[in-house]
């Protein structure tokens, strides 16, 4: 076993050295206060131990790693028939990029890039009874841990910033497939995106994708096939267009947010959490990605 604490230090270390940590972002307003010297790690192992680092206690905005969250919920709720509305290949493209949704009758290329997660929230808004407080439940009840919430400010930030979000959600629409009105599917968007969640936190969220399914309070969540499908999606999809740069150099599925978190799993074996505020060019975690890669390094331990 690889001594995850001193290894654990060693990337702490070189990540405080990093001359270039990148650049926090800026165009959702409210998410450019944060410290880009902001640096945790939490790590977990299937066989129960804990291990963290530097700010792994601190809350940050989790944005598009909710995506996956939300991805598991839908699943849960219509089964296959969510790939009858978004399809399973990567983009190869930014985040926010609307071609490729003209191009392709609005059918959006994978449930990670926004037009595909937007989908993903008007199922939720569809098949939900009260759809915030439900999904906000769902990733308390995943963690175990009721001090989960939204931050109201960042979604607000983004609802009056987020022109492409509404051109994107405008065209589903004008594709029909989009069932709710845009606000509504939005509202819950935006809210889905600005849930805070520590490092912590989040490696015991995503705890039910290392394990076939099941959560860390012995629920089934989904099924065995199901977790399989999302950690493939996130191996191919979870970086956008640079999906493949993550499985070349780190060799893990994983899911980024534009406020700098990073969550990565090897299945039955850990669960490993990144926070580091400070975005390369792709919108990807600069110095989280960095430490992955060192961690898979020198642990060995990756898909590969
Ligand atoms: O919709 C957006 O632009 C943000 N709420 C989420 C984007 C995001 O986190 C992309 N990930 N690296």
């Amino acid at each position: 076993m690889p001594d995850f604490q001193s290894i654990l230090e060693i990337i702490q270390q070189d990540a405080i050295n990093a001359l270039d940590k990148g650049s926090v972002a800026t165009y959702i307003p409210e998410l450019a206060h944060i410290d880009i010297n902001n640096f945790g790690i939490h790590l977990r192992t299937s066989d129960g131990n804990d291990y963290g680092i530097g700010d792994y206690n601190k809350p940050f905005s989790i944005q598009s790693i909710s995506k996956v969250l939300a991805l598991a919920k839908a699943m849960a709720l219509i089964g296959e028939d969510t790939w009858k509305r978004i399809d399973v290949e990567p983009s190869g493209h930014p985040f926010n990029q609307l071609a490729l949704l003209e191009i392709e009758n609005g059918i959006p290329r994978n449930p990670f890039i926004n037009s595909g997660a937007i989908v993903i929230a008007d199922i939720l808004v569809s098949n939900l009874k009260n759809p915030k407080k439900d999904f906000l439940n769902y990733v308390r009840d995943l963690t175990g841990d009721d001090n989960i919430n939204f931050n109201i400010d960042v979604a607000h930030s983004e609802k009056i910033t987020g022109f492409k979000n509404f051109a994107a959600a405008n065209l589903l629409k004008s594709f029909k497939n989009l069932n709710n009105p845009v606000e509504e599917v939005l509202d819950f968007y935006f809210h889905q995106c600005a849930i805070e969640m520590t490092c912590e936190q989040l490696t015991k969220a995503f705890f039910f994708l290392a394990n076939k399914g099941t959560c860390m309070l012995n629920k089934t969540r989904l099924s065995k096939p199901q977790a399989k499908r999302i950690n493939a999606l996130m191996l191919t999809c979870g970086f956008y267009d640079e999906a493949g740069e993550f499985a070349f150099e780190v060799g893990l599925p994983g899911k980024s947010g534009v406020g700098g978190g990073i969550v990565a799993l090897l299945p039955d074996n850990y669960i490993i959490t990144t926070w580091a505020p400070g975005l390369n060019k792709k919108g990807n975690s600069k110095l989280g990605m960095l430490a992955l890669e060192e961690f898979t390094s020198k642990t060995k331990l990756s898909v590969f």
